[in-house]
């Protein structure tokens, strides 16, 4: 097998947990940076962390890491690369780019430059100028970071948050890795009650539920390098039958409710795909009515957002009334993903711990407030 530079592409804020995942799974000589994770496999790594890695967004191999400060050096640089090692001759190449604080920085003229690099290398190769593109997809992505270009394949397809059960979506729904990680942030296990009173589609529940079964989040989709001939059909067959004898026999019960009982459709329709519905009990409710019959547990949540002009003073009554509920369940921990600058002082409360958490473009924060802290404070 060969050994490759493997890089877990996962959100900021999240990195310390894609680390915690991969250790787990078994790998050391990680290097952690922003929005990344690095360590080094080999093609039953890459199977594997694309199966099983559910706070990472995709898997790239790196191939290559040079300067490159005018077109020539980019174009040189990827023409040294063995294409004809990595790219069967009908293989459809697909380039990407993207460029930051880089003195190369229209990236359409990178990828145009990569694109012409990439087929002149096959061209030298194969002795033939055709390249029918017919075969198995390589999306090739050009990062330019200052000056520094690192070019990388990637082996997911499509991201890895797509974990093929939400095909229907609530208002302002939670990335599946994303609510997966503050899962984890949380330390939950099955033996405790977990609630998410505002579940819209469902993520949180229905990852915590993958979680608490020790179900792989890649087990129901498919990967772009699976048609590759790198990656032998063999280890897929064998890492997807490890992965299902993995499950366990682990009983618990989720709580999720919603005031919409629209999303409450979706959120019971998305978790029956995800195969976790026997695990979750869903309810419309208005989240100020919560009283759970255990005296303690977890809630975790992100509630609604207010983007819209108008909706701010609703949202910022909403965090008042959820203080106000937290404070009468005295032995829960609350994980409350938000937004809002002032949420602290709107909770009434200051959090144990925070964490700066990216929802996609949106900085958040994960306000943690902590059942054994509070017994001491
Ligand atoms: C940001 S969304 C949650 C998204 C969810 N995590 C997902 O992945 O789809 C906030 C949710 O809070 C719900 N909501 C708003 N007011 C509520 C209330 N008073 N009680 C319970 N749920 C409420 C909305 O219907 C919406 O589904």
């Amino acid at each position: 097998m060969a050994i490759y530079s493997i890089c877990a592409v996962t959100s900021f804020g999240m990195e310390s947990i894609t680390a915690q995942e991969l250790k787990a799974l078994g790998f050391d000589g990680l290097r952690i940076d922003n929005g990344k994770v690095i360590f080094s496999g080999d093609e039953e790594a890459i199977v594997r962390c694309n199966i099983w890695l559910r706070t990472a967004d995709r898997i790239l191999i790196r191939v290559k890491e040079f300067m490159a400060t005018d077109f020539e050096e980019l174009f040189q640089g990827i023409l040294s690369i063995d294409w004809g090692d990595i790219l069967p001759h009908d293989s459809i190449m697909h380039v990407t780019g993207k460029s930051v604080r880089s003195r190369l920085f229209s990236i359409k003229d990178c990828q145009s430059v990569a694109k012409k690099a990439i087929v002149e290398a096959m061209k030298r190769r194969y002795h033939s100028s055709i390249f029918p593109e017919t075969g198995p997809l390589y999306k090739i992505e050009v990062a330019l970071y200052k000056d520094m270009a690192t070019i990388n394949i990637d082996t997911s397809g499509p991201g890895l948050h797509k974990r093929g059960y939400r095909q229907d979506k609530g208002e302002a729904p939670l990335r599946e890795t994303l609510a997966a990680g503050i899962v984890m942030l949380s330390r939950w296990s099955p033996a405790h009650v977990l609630s998410d009173p505002f579940c819209g589609s469902g993520t949180i529940p229905i990852e915590a539920a993958l979680i608490g079964k020790n179900m792989a989040p890649g087990l129901k989709r498919s990967f772009v390098s699976e048609r590759w001939w790198q990656i032998n059909r063999k280890i897929w067959k064998e890492a997807r039958e490890d992965a299902q004898s993995k499950i366990n026999n682990n009983n618990f019960r989720i709580l999720a409710s919603d005031i919409d009982e629209r999303v409450l459709k979706t959120a019971r329709q998305n978790a029956l795909r995800a195969g976790v519905s026997d695990f979750i009990s869903f309810q419309r409710l208005d989240f100020h009515s919560f009283q759970p019959k255990k005296d303690s547990g977890y809630i975790i949540c992100n509630p609604p957002y207010g983007e819209r002009m108008g909706d701010i003073k609703q949202i910022e009554e909403i965090y008042k009334r959820l203080g106000a509920l937290y404070s009468r369940l005295e032995n829960w921990s609350l994980f409350v993903l938000s937004p809002h600058p002032d949420f602290q002082r709107l909770f009434g409360r200051q959090a144990d711990r925070n964490r700066k958490i990216y929802n996609g473009k949106i900085k958040c924060y994960l306000y943690q407030y902590l059942k054994k802290q509070r017994e001491n404070g």
